[in-house]
């Protein structure tokens, strides 16, 4: 790749993710590693301009603070060395104002390491066109399309880089939301001349699913008969040898942290069984979110696949509390496509993180047409979030929640209330299971 880089080594700083992104957003190329990057390592990353040592809270390690090997110092390029609040008496601080640290950014970036701003996402879709055309050569590729954001960007890529070299599989398994597979088939099947497998696999899920009401083992269940359907279909093609996936570089970076714990067990795709070996093919995985998206819309991937909110893995069948029952599942389909549409007409779609409903496994009583009814109620949930970690809630408009309400009880069979939940996380989650 042609494009310069400005390296960031990680001195404990839980702000490196930030200082990368603000550097991309000059328009030069920025990497995260670690600390005690080797010589070697150092010198095979490619175009390197220059180098930011950052430190931070977590510096201090038994009493020391830990620094970067002397050959970084020695290098020949620009390093500029600071603390995030200053924790070791060695290192200058950033500044405190976000104006006043971009503009300190910018001067290292472009006046002493005289990094050329040339990262955009023409050019990292150009780059990663040419980049798998020589990994995969003249071998076939297949793909787990969810129609999330990660996967279909990556589906896009492909079919721009190796076209029908590349074999698509989309499983519905009867838990996405309303429209969803439909829209897996127009964009990548018609528009964009995909080789595309659509499984309906609904009826296989939801039997496995039936009675199950523990949260964790119907996640399990959901992961595991995912792996067990695309992999059917994957024994079924000949000459296979390679698998894209949605690997983005939050992933990465998380992936290294020694410290996060385990809340809910999240379901990824990927974990074929081991007499089945592919080459991964991740041409995300140096993005970020929000260049994912960027390259979609580059890539002519509708806005509405691009800029979806994010969903879980085991989709609706976490917001279906309890055993998952199909009157039950359909209600949170159909109310969520109506919260979804009148967070749209409001202006609010991509503003509010995340929102979606969730259908309990209890009824209450009310009454309609003059007579009792035991019916089941639909709880609405909005959150604002940065990194998912912990989530504030969306102050809705009355007039918003009056619409919502009226629409959810006149058109979704079998509810007779709406409620809120305003709970933060912590101590709630995001999703109820
Ligand atoms: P929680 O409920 O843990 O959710 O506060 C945090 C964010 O993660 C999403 N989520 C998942 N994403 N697989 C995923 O890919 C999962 O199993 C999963 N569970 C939760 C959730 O929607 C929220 O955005």
């Amino acid at each position: 790749m042609e494009q310069d880089m400005i390296v960031i080594l990680d001195l404990g700083s839980e702000q490196n993710a930030q200082i990368a992104r603000e550097i991309r957003a000059l328009g030069v190329y920025s990497e995260i590693h670690p600390h005690d990057i080797s010589k070697g390592e150092l010198e095979a990353l490619p175009n390197v301009r220059g180098i930011i040592l950052n430190g931070g809270k977590n510096r201090v390690v038994d009493g020391k603070a830990i620094d970067a090997g002397e050959h970084v110092y020695h290098c020949g390029l620009p390093v500029l060395a600071v603390d995030h609040p200053p924790v070791a008496d060695s290192l200058p601080a950033w500044p405190q104002e976000d104006e006043e640290r971009k503009a300190l950014l910018s001067r290292f970036v472009f006046d002493s390491c005289k990094a050329a701003a040339n990262w955009n996402m023409k050019n990292f879709v150009a780059d990663q066109v040419e980049l798998l055309r020589r990994q995969i050569g003249g071998r076939k590729v297949l793909l787990a399309l969810s129609g999330g954001v990660d996967s279909s960007v990556v589906a896009a890529l492909l079919i721009k880089a190796v076209g029908d070299q590349l074999t698509c599989v989309h499983v519905n398994h009867g838990l996405l939301r309303k429209g969803e597979p439909e829209q897996v088939v127009e964009v990548f099947r018609h528009q964009m001349k995909a080789n595309l497998i659509y499984v309906d696999a609904v009826d296989r899920f939801l039997d496995k699913l039936a009675g199950v009401a523990d949260p964790e083992q119907k996640r399990k269940i959901i992961g595991a008969e995912f792996i067990r359907v695309f992999e059917e279909e994957a024994r079924k093609l000949e000459g296979i040898d390679c698998l894209g996936q949605g690997t983005i570089y939050p992933d990465i970076l998380e992936s290294g942290t020694k410290t996060a714990k385990m809340v809910k067990s999240h379901h990824n795709v990927g974990g074929l069984p081991e007499d089945m070996t592919f080459e991964l093919v991740e041409p995300l995985k140096q993005l970020f979110k929000d260049e994912v998206r960027a390259c979609g819309l580059e890539l002519g991937l509708p806005a509405s696949m691009v800029y979806r909110q994010p969903f879980p893995g085991p989709g609706l069948g976490v917001r279906c509390l309890g055993a998952i029952t199909r009157d039950r599942l359909e209600a949170v389909r159909e109310s969520d496509a109506i919260l979804r549409e009148e967070f749209q007409k409001a202006g609010l779609e991509g503003k509010v993180w995340q929102y979606f409903t969730i259908v309990p496994d209890f009824k209450s009583v009310g009454v309609r047409d003059n007579a009792r009814c035991f019916d089941w109620p639909v709880i609405l949930r909005a959150v604002n979030t940065v990194d998912a970690m912990t989530a504030t809630v969306e102050p809705i408009q009355w007039e918003l929640f009056q619409r919502i309400t009226q629409r959810i009880l006149a058109e979704v069979p079998g509810v007779n209330r709406v409620l809120y939940d305003l709970s933060p996380k912590p101590p709630a989650t995001i999703e109820w299971e």
